[in-house]
Order: structure tokens, then C-alpha cells, then sequence
């Protein structure tokens, strides 16, 4: 089974090294399996495409170097990238790697490929120090990120880049947020504990487990009871700092996850919930039935009220604006070979546009709760700035949480990056 693992971990990569996400391009491999994977097997062609765009640079420095006479063509150049994951980073016999991967390459390219894919593995293997110590030596191949990625990293944070970057190749943790409506923290902990999932408490309604587990094994995750989201995410209920019966909005809301927060936290709230793609709007609503909790949800742009509010200002704004996603790499690893460099100013502009649109909505002593999960400053600390330069009646309220530095929550092992700003309006 492990050689159709690399056949569709082959066929999944060559997608997303075509400019495809990594997402859509695991769904298709799986729709190709025809569901013959298990469970494990399923896992496994997931932890190897997630695997080799965590340390693509360094595969690739390694690879090249072993490519001196010929570079091999898609799907070749693919398999090769999965087969050398496989042997660097996973516990699979080194034997059955090489003879699946050549196996592999029969059949995606032809009885001729067998012989070179056998060559470069076997002296992959015993060449293996040297090409590592090299790979290593280029920035990208140390940090596994495109070189602009980690200059502007460089840049904007001189005292700490090395650790943002490393902090990104890392495992995320499987982080839960108990529905507080259902069950206080410590007993959902409990509940937890007597199913055999140990977890540590973080942040107020957050736990984070030991092992990830399917959320079908969760319990009382059909009744609601509880949800899947980073403890970074959960500051935004908590920030908007919510009364009783608040008229609020949400201007980005899709799939719902800071919206179920917020409407478990408050008291007879009146939720707006839009976002602009209606697929997304479907799935929020999936998401709010299952927490037992409603907004009017929308699928509206926010950044054009005259098509969608009916002239009564709200009480709470939360944008939680479309990002670069710089924050949470570790759990989306081919957001950074995605992305390009023009990307940050065209997403910034966006995001301008969103907030300079919201703002006349909000009533006078009520708060805007600006997120990113990004760690790029022109998305973040630039972006707060300029808009309070824009606007005189907005003043921005400190965060006193030790886990933020001017709103910006750093990747660590608990949590995801985000940028958090609160204006308020005077
Ligand atoms: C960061 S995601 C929101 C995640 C969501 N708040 C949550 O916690 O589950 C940003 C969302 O903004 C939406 N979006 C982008 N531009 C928009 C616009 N002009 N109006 C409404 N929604 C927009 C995107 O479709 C995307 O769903």
C-alpha cells in the first residue's frame, strides 16, 4: 500500500507545485484512491503532502545536487520529493521507499525511469550527510521558505526571524473551545479525560490535546458541546469584549468559527454574520446549527453596506479580515510556496477598503475588532497605523494579555500567529 501512497502523494504534490491548494489537491488524490484508503493510509498520504511542503527547500537542495546530469520532468521531479521525505523524515524502511518509489515510477512514467529513480535515491542515501550540511547552507534550504518570505521576515522583525521561521516548520496542535452554553472548561476536560484524551487548558474556553483525534471521536461534538479552533483565534470573542443583547457585526464571518464563539459568550446578542462566498455562508450555517445558536448570516460584500445594512449602527464590529495567512503555515505549509511577493500589498489594499467601509457603521463608544492571522506588518501593525491615521475618531485600545506584542500574537507551541487591533470609536 505504500507505493499507492506515494503514487498519490506524487499526484497530490505535482498539483500543488502547479499553483493548486493543498486542500483541493488531497481531495482529488483521495477521489482517485476510490475510497480504498483506510483510515491510516489516508493519514499517511496526508502527514507525506504536508511533510514535503514543510521542508520542500531542503528536499530540493538536496535533490539538485544528485541531479548532474539530467533534471527529471513532472511527475518524476514530484515523486522523488515524496520518496526523499519519506526516507529524511518518517519511520518507512529505507528498502521499501526505493523499490516502491521505482516501482511508483514505472507507472507514472515509464519502464525507463526505473534505473534513475533507483540511482538517486541510493546515492541519496549514502550520500546523505554531505547533501543535508549543503542543502543548508542557502537561507531557503535552512528554512524551508521562498527567499522574499524570509527577508521580509528579516526585516520586519531583526530580533527574532530565525525562531518566526522555524516556529512555522513545527506540528500544530489539535486545539478545542468548549461551548461554554453546554459545559464550563474543566468539565468538558473531565469528559476529556474519562474518554482517555488528555489536554491542557489554554487561554479561557481552550483545551489543547495530547494526540489529535478525528472530531468525530470528540464527545458531544454533534451536540455542540464543542469545536476545533486555535487558541490565537479564540482571543477575538474575548476582545470584542461582548454585552448583553449587542447588536454585532461580523463582516467576515465564513465558516463561522468566531461567530459560534461570540454568539456562546453573549447574552441575547443580534448577530450579522456576511461573508461574500456563498459556499462558505452554507458551511457557517452547518457550524451555528450544530452549536445550537443563530445569526442572520449573509452572503454579502462587506466592503458595500448599501446593498446589505438597513442604516442601524452596531454596537461591536469583528473584521477578521481575508490575510496572507503568515501566521498559521504550520497548518497550511503550502500557503508559503503559494503566496507570491505582490500578494501582501494587494491583500493589504483589501483589507484598507473593508476597514474604511465598516467603520461609519459602528456607534459612537463602540469597538471595531481588527484580526489577521498573519505576522506581516503591512497587514498588521502598518495597517492599524495608517487607519488611525485616517480616522480622528478612532482611538486604539492597548491589549494587556502578556501573550500579545502591539497586537501581534507570535507563532509558539500553543499558539497560531495573529494580529489583533481594537479601535474604538470617540
Ligand atoms: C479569515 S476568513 C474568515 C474566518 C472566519 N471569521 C472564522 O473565524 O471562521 C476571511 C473571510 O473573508 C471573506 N471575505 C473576503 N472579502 C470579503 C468581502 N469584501 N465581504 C465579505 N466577505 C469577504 C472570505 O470569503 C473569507 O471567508
Amino acid at each position: 500500500m505504500m507505493l499507492e501512497i506515494q503514487r498519490l502523494s506524487t499526484l497530490a504534490l505535482g498539483q500543488i507545485l502547479n499553483g493548486r491548494n493543498l486542500d483541493h489537491a488531497l481531495t482529488d488524490a483521495r477521489k482517485q484512491a476510490k475510497g480504498r484508503l483506510t483510515d491510516h493510509q489516508r493519514a499517511s498520504m496526508q502527514d507525506v503532502a504536508y511533510g514535503v511542503l514543510r521542508f520542500r527547500s531542503e528536499i530540493e537542495g538536496m535533490l539538485q545536487q544528485l541531479y548532474t546530469k539530467r533534471q527529471p520532468l513532472p511527475p518524476l521531479d514530484a515523486l522523488l520529493m515524496v520518496a526523499t521525505y519519506q526516507l529524511l523524515h518518517t519511520r518507512a524502511a529505507q528498502h521499501a521507499v526505493v523499490s516502491h518509489a521505482v516501482e511508483a515510477a514505472a507507472e507514472l512514467a515509464g519502464p525507463s525511469s526505473k534505473g534513475f529513480v533507483n540511482g538517486v535515491l541510493r546515492n541519496l542515501l549514502r550520500q546523505k550527510e554531505g547533501l543535508l550540511q549543503q542543502a543548508h547552507e542557502t537561507p531557503e534550504g535552512r528554512f524551508n521558505h521562498p527567499g522574499w518570505w524570509i527577508d521580509k521576515v528579516r526585516t520586519q522583525y531583526p530580533d527574532r526571524w530565525e525562531g518566526l521561521l522555524e516556529a512555522a516548520q513545527q506540528h500544530a496542535p489539535m486545539t478545542l473551545r468548549v461551548n461554554r452554553r453546554h459545559n464550563s472548561r474543566d468539565q468538558y476536560q473531565q469528559r476529556l479525560a474519562q474518554a482517555g484524551m488528555q489536554s491542557t487548558v489554554v487561554g479561557n474556553d481552550g483545551l489543547v490535546l495530547g494526540q489529535p483525534v478525528p472530531v468525530g471521536q470528540l464527545p458531544g461534538f454533534d451536540q455542540g458541546d464543542v469545536s476545533v479552533q486555535d487558541a490565537s483565534a479564540q482571543y477575538a470573542a474575548e476582545l470584542l469584549a461582548l454585552h448583553p443583547k449587542q447588536r454585532v457585526l461580523d463582516a467576515c464571518a465564513a465558516p463561522g468559527g468566531k461567530t459560534g464563539h461570540l454568539l456562546e459568550r453573549g447574552n441575547g446578542l443580534e448577530v450579522w454574520a456576511l461573508d461574500q462566498d456563498a459556499g462558505r455562508v452554507r458551511k457557517m450555517e452547518t457550524t451555528l446549527s450544530r452549536l445550537k445558536v443563530q445569526a442572520h448570516c449573509q452572503v454579502a460584500d462587506a466592503t458595500r453596506p448599501d446593498e446589505w445594512w438597513d442604516g442601524v449602527s452596531f454596537d461591536r464590529i469583528l473584521l477578521d479580515a481575508p490575510c496572507s495567512g503568515s501566521g498559521v503555515v504550520r497548518r497550511h505549509p503550502d500557503i508559503k510556496w503559494l503566496r507570491r511577493p505582490e500578494d501582501i500589498p494587494a491583500l493589504a489594499e483589501a483589507q484598507t477598503r473593508l476597514l474604511d467601509a465598516l467603520w461609519p457603521l459602528l456607534r459612537r463608544g463602540g469597538r471595531l475588532v481588527y484580526a489577521t492571522c498573519s505576522i506581516f506588518a503591512e497587514e498588521n501593525q502598518a495597517q492599524a497605523e495608517a487607519f488611525l491615521g485616517r480616522h480622528a475618531d478612532a482611538k486604539e485600545m492597548p491589549i494587556e494579555d502578556p501573550l500579545f506584542d502591539r497586537g501581534q500574537i507570535f507563532p509558539d507551541a500553543m499558539h497560531d500567529g495573529f494580529f489583533y487591533a481594537i479601535f474604538r470609536k470617540v
